[in-house]
């Protein structure tokens, strides 16, 4: 695998899971973070959008993960 591929992991009733070089931007184009792995919210719950926060728990979040 290369160190420059990025690879998005939906988790089981939680976050995508992103690995690899990535740049996270804010809607106005502001950097909000350069990373190697991080965490995104796909459950709608969290308070740190785009980031999860684990609210996705509480939620009651339930995922179907294909494939
Ligand atoms: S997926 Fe974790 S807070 Fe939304």
């Amino acid at each position: 695998m290369s160190e420059d591929r990025v690879t998005i992991t939906p988790l089981t009733d939680g976050p995508l899971e992103v690995t690899g070089p990535v740049t996270i931007t804010a809607s106005d184009g502001s950097t909000l973070e350069t990373t190697d792995r991080t965490w995104l919210c796909r459950c709608g719950a969290s308070a740190k959008k785009p980031y999860c926060d684990g609210s996705h728990k509480k939620a009651g979040f339930i995922s179907t993960v294909e494939g």
